[in-house]
């Protein structure tokens, strides 16, 4: 009887189709096939693809750079993306699942290579993220040439972030490698796939996004490092780290160091659980925990809100809508595979004790010089905006007081951030003169489309009591420095402008909104630009890049880039904008004048989408009256990284300085 029992509940269970979604459950790490059979596992769903177009296509309205985009100028051709044939086409394609439909409209945010325009959906995009152990560098020989290795700190890297993991790698390695997987560090790759390594980063530059610059797109597929706001982290750069589980192994050879021959390695990716995926158990419970809307995917009526008892997540809200508006922000999205927290190595930190001044993600240094002050600045970001501010400037201070007559900023990885943190940093360093009074950033314009100004018509005619919304135009100025009222239609009169053929229409030219700042600057400057340098990997945009061009294509301050492949001019910075935002902002400004169900109004995501918009772009300074997006930012130096010196930010230093400063 109980043989019986037991054998039909054996055949019962065989009969059941299996769950992939449960055969991944709870474990933290798995095969990328594994994880492919659970996420390609929902059919496409003809409700969501439907609201998912929707909502992208007319929330596209208040994009700033939708026609810019179709095709932009040198030297940066590589960016031509029509978004709207792109959902034309997204609604007549065939897609086999759910999964296959989201990559399709994910891939086509990405080939804009604005790190501000982007389209997430959390019950995919780092649900699980891809590694191996062996983040590679670009490293120059003493005779100039260069090549692609292994990171030299791969292994500790590695066996630090993936603990008992390793083993998986340790024991996939073939022959006399099994269990050496730390004598790969280091080591320099020949092939990649069977190909010289460079066609795998150019092909990872295609679709990496992001940044308009090849440049800047290459230099994605390295590792690197960031100062953030808890320490030192570690970015494990494309090629060893996928937001999704669509690649099973790569194929390497590779030449270890001291060796003399070469050894082919197939090395598998592994899938580890995202840190921002919500655990589950089987696939009803995926869906149900990472792929529906939250209660923070869409906005609110903050006037509605502001009377009723409130969840805790529409207070946060409601904070995170009246800081933005007290202090926009621009800063460009990193997927949360991108996010590092991953730890630096302590041996390859700098040495040396930061300034008491210091601050979350801005650390000041004096280098052994005594001549030279770091300031090692990792975002323009921090939990307070008000400390932020003095620290920046105490910090400074500190390092003059120290006796330094040099600075160099190190921004590399700096994704923007506080845009009034970008003009107050420009002031304090080189003072008060033509180009950081009252502007110490780019003047600006906002897209003048029909549903953003039938809500500055609301506000005009009272729909913004409280004035919390950021189409009121109390928050902004116009070109010569005068506040607009609430009372101001300052959408009209707009500008028609026609961009790759394309009507389009924006505001007209705003100018600073930062100056008078919340604390009165220095009334000299801190340092001659002709004694600074800005250092970064390229990978400075946004609010670091309103920063960044301002000190050099006006004050003349030296740009450096490290690592980057010689003979492609390196851009110092990209992504500029001028003020980033995201679809819950614009739905919040929608509901809150009561504009949800007019027929321009996108509805709510029914998914758990989020959408990135550039809402402001700033106007160049080359070309004063196109944006500063597309105008060109070389950097003046690219600094070859050795063996020595790669992801040590202290060494680099040492070498930016005798390099720049003699
Ligand atoms: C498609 O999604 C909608 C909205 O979540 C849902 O109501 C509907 O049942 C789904 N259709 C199918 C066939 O699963
Ligand atoms: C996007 O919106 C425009 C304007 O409403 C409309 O003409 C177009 O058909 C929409 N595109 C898609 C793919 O839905
Ligand atoms: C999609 O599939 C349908 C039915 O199988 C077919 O009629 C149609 O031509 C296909 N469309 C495309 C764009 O392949
Ligand atoms: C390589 O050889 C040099 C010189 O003999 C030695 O100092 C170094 O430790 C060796 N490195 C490795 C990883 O074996
Ligand atoms: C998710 O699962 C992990 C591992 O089983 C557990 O440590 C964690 O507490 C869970 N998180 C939540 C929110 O339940
Ligand atoms: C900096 O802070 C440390 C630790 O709090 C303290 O010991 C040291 O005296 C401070 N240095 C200065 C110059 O204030
Ligand atoms: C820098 O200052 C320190 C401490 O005063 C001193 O020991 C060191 O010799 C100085 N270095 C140089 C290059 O002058
Ligand atoms: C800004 O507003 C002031 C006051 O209305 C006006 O005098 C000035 O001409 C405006 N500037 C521009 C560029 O429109
Ligand atoms: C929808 O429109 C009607 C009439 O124009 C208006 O009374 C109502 O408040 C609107 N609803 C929302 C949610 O905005």
């Amino acid at each position: 009887m109980f043989l019986f029992l037991f054998l039909c509940h054996v055949l019962r269970a065989g009969a059941v189709p299996l769950d992939p979604c449960a055969a991944i459950a709870g474990r933290t790490w798995a095969s990328p096939l594994e994880v492919r059979k659970c996420l390609f596992s929902e059919p496409l769903n003809e409700t969501i693809r439907a609201n998912t177009i929707e909502v992208l296509n007319k929330t596209l309205a208040f994009h700033a750079s939708v026609n810019y985009q179709v095709q932009a100028p040198k030297p940066f051709e590589d960016v031509h993306e029509d978004l709207h044939a792109d959902l034309a086409r997204f609604s007549v394609t065939n897609y086999s699942s759910d999964f296959a439909f989201h990559l399709d409209v994910y891939r086509a945010f990405k080939r804009l290579n604005d790190g501000h325009a982007w389209c997430i959906n959390y019950c995919y995009d780092s649900l699980y993220i891809s590694y191996i152990p062996t983040p590679v560098v670009l490293l120059t020989d003493a005779d100039g040439s260069q090549n692609v290795h292994i990171a030299p700190e791969a292994f500790a890297v590695a066996s630090a972030e993936f603990g008992d993991e390793i083993a998986f790698w340790q024991d996939s390695l073939p022959g006399e490698l099994r269990g050496q997987l730390s004598s790969l560090s280091g080591a320099r790759v020949l092939l990649i796939n069977g190909e010289d390594p460079f066609v795998a980063v150019d092909a990872n530059a295609r679709v990496t996004g992001g940044y308009q610059a090849l440049s800047t797109r290459q230099n994605s597929f390295f590792a690197s490092y960031q100062r953030v706001a808890s320490g030192w982290s570690y970015s494990m750069g494309n090629f060893a780290l996928h937001a999704h589980p669509l690649t099973d192994a790569v194929e390497l050879v590779v030449q270890r160091v001291n060796s003399s021959s070469f050894d082919v390695i197939n090395l598998p990716y592994r899938s580890r659980f995202g840190s921002g995926a919500k655990n589950f158990t089987d696939y009803n419970s995926w869906r149900a925990n990472n792929c529906l809307a939250q209660k923070s995917t869409n906005g609110i009526d903050i006037y509605a809100v502001e009377t009723l008892p409130q969840s805790q997540q529409q207070q946060h809200h409601l904070q995170q809508h009246r800081r933005e508006r007290k202090h926009p922000v621009n800063m460009i999205f990193e997927d949360a595979a991108l996010q590092m927290d991953i730890d630096l190595p302590k041996e390859l930190q700098p040495m040396t004790p930061p300034l008491n001044e210091s601050y979350s993600v801005a650390q000041f240094y004096l280098l052994p010089d005594n001549v030279t002050g770091i300031l090692a600045l990792g975002s323009f970001s921090a939990t307070s905006f008000d400390i932020f501010q003095e620290s920046l400037l105490a910090g400074l201070e500190g390092l003059k007081k120290a006796g330094t007559e040099r600075l160099i900023v190190d921004v590399t990885n700096n994704g923007g951030g506080y845009i009034c943190i970008a003009h107050w940093l420009h002031r304090i360093i080189v003072g008060p003169k033509g180009t950081t009074e009252p502007q110490a950033g780019l003047d600006t314009k906002t897209r003048a489309g029909p549903l953003a100004h039938l809500i500055v018509k609301r506000i005009v005619a009272g729909g913004d009591p409280e004035e919390l919304l950021s189409y009121n135009g109390v928050q902004w100025k116009n070109a010569t420095g005068i506040s607009f009222e609430s009372s101001t239609d300052w959408l009209e009169p707009h500008v028609k402008t026609v961009i790759n053929g394309r009507e389009d229409a924006f505001s007209q030219r705003l100018g600073q909104e930062c100056q008078p700042f919340s604390k009165d600057p220095p009334d000299h400057a801190l340092f001659d630009p002709k004694n600074v340098a800005i250092v970064s990997n390229g990978r400075c945009g946004s609010s670091c890049s309103l920063f960044s061009i301002t000190m050099a294509k006006l004050d003349h301050v030296k740009t450096v880039v490290v690592g980057g492949k010689k003979g492609v001019q390196q851009q110092y910075c990209g992504v500029v904008g001028g003020q980033s935002t995201d679809w819950t902002m614009i739905d919040t400004e929608i509901k809150s004048v009561h504009l949800k169900n007019h027929s321009l109004a996108p509805p709510d995501f029914i998914g758990n989408l989020a959408q990135g918009i550039t809402w402001r772009l700033g106007f160049g300074l080359d070309d004063p009256e196109e944006p500063e997006e597309w105008q060109d930012h070389p950097a003046d130096f690219n600094l070859p990284l050795t063996m020595e010196t790669v992801n040590k930010p202290a060494k680099i230093w040492e070498q930016v300085a005798s390099t720049v400063f003699g």
